[in-house]
């Protein structure tokens, strides 16, 4: 294969990584979508180059084609060429940390009532371990289902942490849900998870992980146990008035995207922050939202948002990362 005797495409890890796990006969890992961008189309990895560099996050992982914070949604969004996985935490009763957006196990849970209904912080991990939490997907979009989702488990940040590890090709993008387990200390454990899965330096030097919540209490709590873990606050409203505040502890902004403007796009960049709006998934508003210059965005459709940055050069700065 032409590839195989490329110096240029040896030098990259990825590519060399990549070729060794064919070789023995292992899932490929996705290049870096942006950086690994290849100029034409790479044999182990065809993702189109961007012509707009825009942060791409898979918002509770490719949420759009998988059941959410399943690690089948994970490995999608990193097929395709999200930057980000995003995972929603909250706490068992046990005090494990699982990656799940509702505070309820309702809407995306099936299996013994006992276990499988009600909230997530009344129940112990092995009761969670009962669920199924890929069902509900094919339920809900028949014309998505697949039977490889029955079944599928409710995956703990530390089993996320071990499958995708702390290398160049994955970033993660935490967001510390409402809760009132650990006595607060939720963030505390998520640091433990962070060094105990050598992701704080990636972190701190070139935000591996980004740390994100609603709630400006967790993410002074999180800067106070450690002031050097990138934070974003999250919006639902009020992100033109409070984000100068902000600007004091957090790294960008995440505001709704009924509340994305060019001005809001511009006070953020005049403040040095990022700017992540959320949940952007048709084609037309992902090209606004990508005309107005935003460093990136949350997308339940990783890939409509790369064809979107790949179609398109919307002569923007480079985005803050
Ligand atoms: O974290 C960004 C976005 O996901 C916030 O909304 O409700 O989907 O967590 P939600
Ligand atoms: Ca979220």
């Amino acid at each position: 294969m032409r590839h195989l005797c490329c110096p240029a495409l040896l030098r990259s890890p990825v590519v060399v990584l990549n070729l060794f796990l064919v070789a023995c006969g292992t899932s490929p890992l996705p290049s870096n979508p942006v950086t690994d961008a290849p100029d034409e189309p790479d044999p182990v990895n065809p993702l189109p180059a961007l012509r707009t560099d825009q942060v791409i996050v898979a918002h509770r992982g490719a949420s759009g084609h998988a059941p959410e914070h399943t690690l089948m949604a994970y490995d999608l969004a990193l097929e395709m060429g999200a930057e980000y996985i995003e995972q929603d935490v909250l706490p068992t009763a046990d005090g494990v940390l699982v990656c799940i957006h509702d505070d309820t196990l309702d809407r995306t849970a099936r299996g013994p009532e006992e276990n499988c209904t009600g909230r997530v912080g009344d129940k112990t991990l092995e009761q969670l371990r009962t669920c199924d939490f890929g069902s509900w997907f094919n339920e809900a979009y028949p014309d998505r289902a697949r039977d490889a989702y029955v079944g599928l488990p409710i995956p703990t940040l530390e089993e996320v942490f071990q499958r995708y590890g702390n290398g160049p090709d994955v970033r993660y993008y935490i967001e510390i849900k409402p809760n009132t387990r650990l006595g607060g200390s939720v963030e505390q454990t998520l640091l433990d998870l962070l060094h105990e899965y050598d992701l704080h330096a990636g972190a701190v030097e070139h935000r591996q992980v980004l740390v994100q919540s609603f709630i400006p209490t967790s993410l002074l709590t999180m800067r106070a146990l450690d002031p050097d873990i990138p934070l974003i606050q999250l919006y639902a409203v009020g992100a033109t008035a409070t984000a100068a505040l902000a600007s004091n502890y957090a790294f960008g902004i995440g505001p709704s995207s009924s509340e994305v403007s060019p001005a809001l796009v511009e006070l953020a960049h005049s403040l040095g922050m990022a700017i992540h709006p959320y949940t952007i998934n048709g084609e037309d508003d992902l090209a606004a939202m990508a005309a107005m210059c935003v460093d990136g965005l949350f997308t339940n459709f990783p890939d409509r948002y790369r064809a979107v940055l790949s179609q398109t050069d919307y002569g923007c700065p480079a985005p803050i990362r």
